[in-house]
């Protein structure tokens, strides 16, 4: 019967049973335990602060919420789908456990505000996870750019051979995107760390709480300044999932490159075994899967990224049933990115690199076409003419089969008189790389103080 609910007063027959776990969120939330606890023992500390609970209430409704802490996970707790949720599972066995006391704990508090509170406490808690994990990505990337700093391969555009770059230079912009994600948490978990809490059903409480007291208790920075909004508003959950997106977003690029690399067309890198897996027919294969599942994955981060936005576009203040809906995407999120970003950091140390097949890739597409315009440019040419000369010169390295720095001098002589034997200094891959010496260029010398600031951030 309705009567056996928390809410049950004013009911004079029991919930459908149908409508009961259609309605119930107990399945999903119950995640959220150490933190629905962490921010009772905190309220319950604001309640004796001001008088509303004596001192002795408050201690036995701390050694309750102790006690069952420990029964949850410790598996001993029986979760109740006709208790709906997380909140009242919990204040039902502290009731269970500590008697009358147990039912003040709900003094001043609803459970609009109190689920508020422990999505923001978990969602800040796992921020932490996911920029750790970034660091440890970035700590492999960092050590495979000083491994290969002089290590050349062909850069690309439209996916044809463009110029020669450094494979340190390559890891490096991996590096770059993941620091901006980074820096978009730290940004992100400024306003997910405000406190709910006070704000109650939808418009405070008549009781003299101490909000500022619960905050600190519960390393908030302050807490939220309406309470309309500080229970309705998901935008936090929305800006952190379209942070994730983001980062999805880079590993999927990311992956496409690994997967392409890892080819035997390519055969830039070998990725480790144990990152692979095999194919039940075909006897030869080693398929990249962990970079090909990510890839797929951002589709997951993708679709929860507009589920929350639409779950909160036609949502009237205040708190609306709707907002249950948050948890499944923002909890798929996490575990997606946390999931992708640990495979991720545990393969990068052990991604192997073939040089010489990354080199004669580098030779095939005349990758130092550029680097002979600006040859000619420095001796006097518009760069217009220079191009033009050099389009000449690459017809006939296509013709032969030469790359250009295959070429005597006195066949690159035939395309222009100005130029003389320094040529081979631009037109080899090391000199082409070594020129573009400049902040944020693909030169060695650069890389490695970009690879020094990076080791000194991380
Ligand atoms: N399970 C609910 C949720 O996830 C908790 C808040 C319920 N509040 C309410 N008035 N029914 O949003």
């Amino acid at each position: 019967m309705s009567k056996d609910k928390p809410w049950g007063g004013r009911f004079s027959e029991a919930t459908d049973a149908f409508v009961e776990a259609f309605t119930a969120s107990i399945e999903f939330d119950k995640r959220l335990y150490k933190h629905d606890i962490q921010g009772s023992v905190a309220h319950a500390s604001m309640l004796a602060k001001v008088g509303l609970l004596t001192q002795d209430e408050a201690d036995a409704i701390h050694a309750g919420l102790a006690e069952i802490l420990v029964d949850i996970e410790a598996g001993n707790f029986q979760w109740s789908v006709s208790l709906e949720d997380i909140h009242m599972n919990i204040e039902a066995r502290l009731t269970d456990k500590i008697g009358i006391t147990g039912k003040k704990l709900h003094t001043g508090r609803s459970r609009n505000d109190q689920v508020a509170t422990d999505i923001r406490l978990w969602l800040r808690d796992e921020i932490e996870l996911i920029q750790a994990e970034i660091r440890r990505l970035q700590a492999g990337l960092v050590q495979l750019a000083a491994q290969e700093v002089d290590t050349i391969l062909p850069g690309f555009t439209h996916l044809q051979v463009a110029q020669p770059i450094t494979f340190g230079h390559h890891m490096m912009a991996w590096y770059e995107m993941l620091q901006r994600d980074y820096e978009r948490l730290t940004d992100c978990a400024k306003r997910v760390n405000i406190m709910p809490l006070g704000a109650a059903a939808l418009a405070g409480t008549t009781y003299p709480i101490d909000r500022q007291y619960t905050a600190e208790l519960l390393g908030f920075s302050r807490p939220a300044n309406n309470s309309l909004d500080a229970v309705s508003d998901r935008d936090f959950a929305i800006e952190f999932t379209a942070a994730a997106t983001l980062i999805m977003t880079h590993l999927s690029r990311f992956s496409e490159e690994l997967v392409l690399w890892a080819s035997a067309q390519f055969g830039f890198i070998n990725l480790p075994d144990r990152f692979c897996t095999g194919s039940s027919i075909m006897p030869q294969k080693k398929n990249p899967d962990v970079p090909e599942l990510v890839r797929g994955k951002t589709g997951r981060v993708n679709g929860n990224l507009i589920a929350l936005l639409t779950l909160m576009k036609s949502q009237p203040l205040a708190y609306n049933k709707d907002n249950q809906e948050d948890k499944e995407p923002l909890f798929d999120t996490v575990d997606t990115l946390l999931g992708s970003l640990r495979a991720f950091a545990d393969m990068m140390p052990y991604v192997e690199t073939n040089k010489a097949n990354m080199r004669r890739a580098a030779m095939q597409g005349f990758s130092t076409a550029t680097d002979l315009a600006d040859y000619l440019v420095v001796k006097g040419l518009p760069f217009r003419d220079a191009h033009e000369i050099v389009g000449k010169a690459v017809a006939y390295g296509v013709e032969t089969g030469k790359d250009l720095s295959e070429m005597s001098l006195q066949a690159l002589q035939e395309f222009s008189g100005m130029i003389t034997n320094d040529v081979f200094d631009v037109l080899t891959l090391e000199g082409s790389v070594a020129a573009r010496n400049h902040l944020g260029g693909t030169a060695p010398e650069q890389v490695r103080l970009r690879i020094a600031e990076a080791k000194a951030l991380l």
